[in-house]
């Protein structure tokens, strides 16, 4: 029989418009980038990658029929996508009913696995535990919760409730904003801020509404010397979108800065900007589907088929040398080991980082053994990169 020459069609699911439109351009970016590379370096035995792309437009039903059309019609088999949780929900029953692959890049609140999902974002325990250790050991633990209206924020800060509860700190207010939320929707929250004065805010705010929030804050005239907005969505593609200006002084928690100041890092962002322009801005969503699209390109090439029966073993114990260091598939719970860092804006829209994990950290999505104590052991402190 001869060797196939026909090439391996990927499902894209990334939004070009939409709330999140912003983050999960530089997604579809990124995986473009990458299968670019793929294709460049011979794809798969000669066989090139091609994406079949389309706009799900940060909406979970769309998400949905999309996943099916890319499926049913379109016969991919591997799908990369979803930024909001509400929509890898959405497409999950999908992957599952067909015995498709999805690789997820998105940080997300953890308790869930599937057999026919792979994801390549952050576990709370490699991103809320770091940030909650910082916030509490710098500022205080009266923490002000404020987040967009769906499962993510909630579970978010659900967990990181129970941090503050652990270290006898407290949860001044949980409160919660639509999808689409302005200026004038973050105004009345801001003001409270104000009245109550909390250690620090968590903010599980995703999209373009993340700019108005931080825009609400420094129009009241709040500082993030004292009082700072702590995150774990607030990358890179948002504070461009805000403005240095707005952003800067503000904290994230990510296993991935556009600043980490390794080579590999370096020139991953220069081939970026060379396609996609030179105010291009990277960051951990962009850099989880980067690498995600790699292995994936890693397991093709070595079990030769798309069938998630053959790619599962090949993917699951993979590792490799993405933007952020080493990363590693864990064969057990389909999560990714990465490298917890917590990262400043600065006042060229960059995050300083603070501190980073001195090595990967084993992704544990139900928070079976997370300890505060664990990720002070594991830190060096400043500009590990
Ligand atoms: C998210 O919804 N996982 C950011």
């Amino acid at each position: 029989m001869r060797k196939s020459t026909a090439p391996i069609k990927v499902g894209v699911l990334f939004s070009q418009s939409g709330a999140t439109s912003t983050i999960e351009t530089s997604q579809l970016q990124a995986t473009l980038l990458a299968f670019q590379e793929i294709n460049e370096a011979g794809g798969i035995h000669g066989r090139e990658v091609i994406a079949v792309h389309y706009d799900p437009a940060s909406s979970p039903g769309t998400y949905k029929i999309l996943a099916e059309k890319l499926i049913v019609e379109d016969g991919v088999r591997t799908i990369l996508g979803c930024y909001m949780s509400s929509t890898r929900k959405a497409v999950l029953p999908v992957v599952q009913r067909w015995n498709a692959m999805l690789m997820y890049p998105t940080l997300y609140e953890g308790f869930e696995f599937s057999d026919n999902v792979i994801y390549t974002g952050a576990a709370p325990n490699q991103n809320s535990v770091q940030l909650a250790q910082y916030m509490m050991s710098n500022f205080g633990a009266r923490a002000y919760l404020v987040g967009s209206d769906y499962i993510y924020p909630y579970e978010s800060n659900r967990i990181m409730g129970d941090m503050l509860l652990e270290h006898h700190g407290k949860r001044v207010a949980e409160r919660y904003v639509k999808l689409d939320a302005d200026a004038l929707d973050f105004r009345e929250v801001v003001a409270d801020i104000k009245r109550q004065q909390p250690d620090f805010i968590f903010s599980t705010v995703v999209g373009r509404a993340t700019g108005h929030f931080y825009r609400a804050y420094a129009e009241a005239g709040l500082d993030p010397r004292k009082m700072p907005i702590a995150s774990l969505t607030t990358s890179e593609a948002e504070v461009a979108e805000m403005g240095a200006e707005v952003a800067c002084g503000h904290i994230t928690a990510a296993t991935y800065f556009q600043s980490i100041a390794t080579e590999a890092n370096q020139q991953a962002v220069a081939k970026y900007r060379r396609r996609f322009g030179a105010d291009a801005v990277t960051n951990m969503c962009w850099e989880a589907a980067y690498f995600q699209a790699h292995m994936l390109a890693e397991a093709l090439r070595s079990v030769g088929t798309d069938s998630i029966q053959q790619l599962l073993p090949a993917i699951l114990g993979m590792e490799f040398h993405a933007p952020q260091g080493l990363v590693k598939i864990d064969g057990a719970n389909h999560h990714t080991y990465l490298t917890p860092r917590i990262g400043r804006v600065d006042a060229s829209g960059q995050f300083e980082i603070l501190q980073a994990a001195a090595r990967p950290v084993k992704p544990d999505p139900y928070l079976v053994d997370h300890s505060i104590k664990d990720w002070s052991s594991q830190v060096t402190v400043a500009s590990v990169g």
